[in-house]
């Protein structure tokens, strides 16, 4: 046997070593890949529209209020939690979805009916019923989502 055949046996080797060596890399490599990005990757996908209810619960021109549950994924842990949010019409074809988050500090408003408000018994603040500041400390009006309704129901954009 010459001396270039015995490198070549020797190439031979070594290529396959690397070629095996390359194929259990892959094995277990690809499923570590997509089991630390995959939540991440699903946040992305989660994102969406979240159902609230019949369209046909909400009174013209007082904001009604709608509870909804929503799964919020962060890393690998799964959470449930609640999201309320108020919806005024005026018309009945037109609505406003509004966050019931106070912009102050985060306390939670309610609608008081009898004086045509949002109060929010934290620092005594007040928003008028398309979520305008009226008193108090907060710096910015309700957040508001986007909505939309179909076959009756009302959708708002989440995530
Ligand atoms: S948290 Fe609402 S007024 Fe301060």
């Amino acid at each position: 046997m010459s001396e270039k055949e015995r490198l070549t046996r020797r190439d031979f080797m070594s290529i396959a070593m690397w070629a095996i060596g390359g194929v259990i890399g892959a094995a277990f490599g690809i499923p570590a890949v997509a089991y630390i990005i995959g939540p991440a990757a699903r946040k992305q996908e989660d994102q969406g529209w979240i159902r609230l209810g019949a369209a046909s619960k909400v009174e013209l021109g007082s904001p009604t209020l709608f509870k909804s549950k929503i799964e919020k994924q962060t890393g690998w842990i799964t959470n449930e939690e609640e999201l309320s949010v108020y919806v005024l019409t005026e018309n009945g074809r037109n609505f406003t979805a509004m966050s019931n988050i106070c912009t102050h500090l985060g306390c939670r408003v309610r609608w008081i009916a009898d004086q045509e408000q949002f109060f929010c018994p934290c620092h005594n603040a007040a928003f008028a019923k398309n979520g305008d500041v009226v008193s108090g400390p907060p710096p910015r009006p309700l957040d508001q989502y986007q909505v939309k309704e179909e076959d009756g129901q009302l959708f708002v954009l989440g995530g």
